[in-house]
C-alpha cells in the first residue's frame, strides 16, 4: 500500500493505490534484463533479498507495477530501482505530485505516523535543512513512457537524498545523452521497431546522514542494458556522479566500468545484468510458442 505525503507540511492522505513488498523480484514482473536482476552477493541474490533490512518492491500504482525497487532500510535508502525503458508518449505535463510512503515497510500495527522507522519521509528534509538536499529520482520522470508511469515515480522509496549536481546540474544532461542513445538504437529484438532498453539506477550509501536518519549517497549511477537493431548486436552503456554542490565533468563508462567500481566499493562481486549484456536466452516458454 502506497500513501501520498503532503510534502513540508507533513500531512499524510491516504489513497488507495498499492505496492507490494515481495519475497522475489520476479513476482514484479519483467523489469529485468533476461528475467534476472542484479547480483550484489549477501544482498541480492536468486531474485530475492539476504538479509532483512533490504526490501524488494514492486512499485505498483495504479493498475500495474511500473518498476522495481531494492530498498535499504538500514540507510533509508534504495540501493537501485529497475526499469524499462520504451520511448516517450505524449502527455500532459505533471503537475505537482506528492511524495508518496511505503506502508508495508513500517512494523504491523504501527500506526502510519511519523516517525516511520525504515524509510526517509518528507519531515527529514523539512527538519534538516542544513545538508543542502532535495529528493531525488532513481527512476528519473523524464524517462517514464506515460503519465501515470510518471506519476508512479514520486515514491521516496525511489528517492535519495540530492545535492544541486544530480538536481539541476550535469547529472541531467548525462540522463538527456542517455536516452538519445536509447532512441536511436535501442530496440525489441522481436519486436523491431518498439524502443525497448532495461535501466538501472542506483546510489551508494556516503558519510553524511539527513536528519540523524538517512543517508546522504556519496554517488548516483545509471546503466542500460539493450538490444541494438543497427549493429545487430547488444549494447549496454554507464555513469556515475558524485553527489555534489558543485559540477564536474562527468564521461560515459562502460558497463564494465561501472561494475569495477561498485565491485571496489561495495567489496562485493556486483553483476548488473545477466551475462554483462552479451545476448539474452529465449525462456522455454515462449520458445514452444
Ligand atoms: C545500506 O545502508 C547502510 C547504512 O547507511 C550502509 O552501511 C550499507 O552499505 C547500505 N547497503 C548498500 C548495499 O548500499
Ligand atoms: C549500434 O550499432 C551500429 C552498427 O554497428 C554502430 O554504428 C553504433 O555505434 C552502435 N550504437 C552504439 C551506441 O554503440
Ligand atoms: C565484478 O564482479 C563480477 C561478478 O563476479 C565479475 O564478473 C566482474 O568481472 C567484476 N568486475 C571487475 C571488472 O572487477
Amino acid at each position: 500500500m502506497k500513501l501520498f505525503i503532503v510534502s513540508v507540511s507533513v500531512l499524510l492522505a491516504f489513497s488507495c493505490i498499492s505496492s507490494e513488498l515481495v519475497d522475489k523480484f520476479s513476482k514484479c514482473g519483467d523489469f529485468f534484463f533476461n528475467q534476472k536482476p542484479p547480483v550484489i552477493p549477501g544482498i541480492l541474490e536468486d531474485s530475492a533479498a539476504q538479509e532483512n533490512n533490504y526490501k524488494t518492491i514492486c512499485q505498483r500504482y495504479e493498475q500495474s507495477v511500473k518498476y522495481a525497487t531494492l530498498y535499504n532500510t538500514t540507510g533509508k535508502i534504495p540501493v537501485f530501482s529497475a526499469y524499462k525503458y520504451t520511448g516517450i508518449q505524449k502527455y500532459k505535463k505533471l503537475t505537482k505530485i506528492p511524495w508518496m510512503i511505503e506502508s508495508q515497510l513500517e512494523p504491523v500495527g504501527s500506526g502510519m505516523h511519523e516517525p516511520f522507522v525504515n524509510q526517509a519521509t518528507t519531515g527529514d528534509y523539512y527538519y534538516d535543512n542544513k545538508q543542502n538536499v532535495s529528493p531525488g529520482h532513481l527512476f528519473p520522470v523524464c524517462y517514464a513512457a506515460d503519465r501515470e508511469t510518471a506519476e508512479s515515480t514520486f515514491t521516496l522509496t525511489n528517492s535519495i537524498p540530492q545535492r544541486s549536481i544530480l538536481e539541476t546540474g550535469i547529472w541531467i544532461d548525462k540522463e538527456q545523452e542517455m536516452k538519445v542513445i536509447m532512441d536511436e538504437y535501442c530496440r525489441d529484438e522481436k519486436k523491431n521497431n518498439k524502443i525497448l532498453a532495461y535501466v538501472l539506477t542506483g546510489a551508494l550509501p556516503g558519510s553524511n546522514i539527513l536528519n540523524k536518519r538517512v543517508n546522504i549517497p556519496s554517488h548516483k549511477w545509471m546503466a542500460f542494458c539493450c538490444y541494438n537493431s543497427t549493429g545487430k548486436s547488444w549494447l549496454s552503456k554507464a555513469y556515475w556522479a558524485e553527489n555534489k554542490i558543485k559540477n564536474y565533468e562527468i564521461s560515459q563508462k562502460s558497463l564494465e566500468q561501472l561494475q569495477t567500481f561498485l565491485n571496489e566499493t561495495w567489496g562485493k562481486q556486483v553483476k548488473l545484468f545477466y551475462n554483462d549484456c552479451n545476448f539474452r536466452e529465449q525462456p522455454s516458454s515462449v520458445r514452444s510458442v
